[in-house]
């Protein structure tokens, strides 16, 4: 016979994912916690006798309607290590009940610091330089070599400005640049701390020298950065993707990159990771980082603790503020 899995008052969590070491032992500190041992977590936790309350898991395991229709039927809470929630059919996980928690604001600033990683990689034209190094193609200091542009007075647009997008431009005034975003409204004064609003995308990239795309991938948003709005671009403009890929649209951005309508790219992420569409493999002017955003001990840490807190105060009762169905 299978026990209830809080029979000694303790949640019983599968946890379908590989989390670094601290974090894992956080996890089976709190809960009495199954680790899944295979590359196919969700058939290890329909074969358990074990009866557990919750899962523990992050992008690499999607959690669509048909996926969430065959969990175990004592699955009452789905914990997703990410604040991106475009892998969970939160409609289907409702409807059956379940709640499901994620991890907004500690992964913050590490996602902050990539995005200008991002924007300095492709200004200063990161590819092309690290393969000139690497391949000992490099022949000494050139007067006409690599130059690319400042970010210092130019002006960043920032399509999605949530917490992430208003930490990237606390950075970037720092480094002297003016902030655009566009909300579907506009934010408070406090919140904007002095970011101009534009109503919409086209009129945002029609002023931005930088645009970075930092909204979550919605139906609304799917698709948005297309051939239609690179039209409005300025020459020259460089766009950056710490969001989505599916987002932009990839044959219209390759196709402005090799005409050299846009001056670069900075991505983390892609449509269909972990594929890379191969126009961006060979274009010198993308840097690239295989999605990264939150990949820093200090997020992946709190990431963690947020997420075993939610299901602590849940489990008592409480509606814990990362508590998102
Ligand atoms: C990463 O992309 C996340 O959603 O946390």
């Amino acid at each position: 016979m299978s026990a209830r899995g809080s029979s000694n008052g303790r949640l019983a969590v599968f946890v379908a994912s590989r989390f670094i070491e601290p974090v894992r032992r956080a996890i089976a500190e709190a809960f009495d916690a199954v680790f899944a041992e295979t590359s196919e977590p969700l058939a290890e936790l329909a074969r358990s006798e074990r009866v557990f309350d919750a899962i523990f898991f992050s992008l690499d395991v999607r959690m669509g309607a048909d996926r969430i229709a065959a969990l175990p039927p004592g699955i009452r809470a789905l914990a997703t290590y990410s604040v991106g929630l475009d892998h969970v059919d939160l409609e289907a996980a409702r409807s059956r009940g379940l709640a499901v928690f994620n991890t907004p604001g500690v992964l913050g600033d590490s996602v902050a610091e990539n995005a200008i990683f991002l924007m300095l990689g492709a200004a200063r034209r990161a590819t092309e330089a690290i393969g000139m190094l690497r391949e000992g193609r490099w022949t000494g200091w050139m007067p006409d070599q690599l130059v690319g542009v400042q970010l210092g007075g130019r002006t960043l647009g920032i399509l999605g400005m949530g917490d992430i997008g208003r930490r990237v431009a606390a950075r970037a005034r720092a480094f002297g640049m003016s902030i655009l975003y566009c909300n579907r409204r506009p934010l408070s004064e406090a919140d904007a701390a002095g970011a101009g609003y534009r109503p919409t995308p086209e009129a945002l990239v029609a002023d931005s020298d930088v645009l970075l795309v930092a909204c979550p991938s919605t139906s609304e948003t799917r698709g948005l950065v297309d051939e239609a709005l690179l039209a409005h671009a300025r020459p020259g403009l460089i766009l950056v993707n710490i969001a989505r890929g599916d987002i932009v649209r990839d044959d219209a951005l390759v196709a402005a990159l090799r005409e050299g309508r846009l001056q670069g790219a900075g991505l983390d992420v892609f449509a269909g990771e972990p594929r890379v569409h191969p126009g961006y493999l060979e274009l010198p002017n993308v840097f690239m980082m295989p999605h990264v955003g939150s990949a820093t001990v200090e997020a992946r840490m709190g990431m963690g603790r947020i997420l075993i807190e939610a299901l602590l105060a849940w489990q008592a009762g409480g509606r814990p503020p990362n508590q998102v169905a």
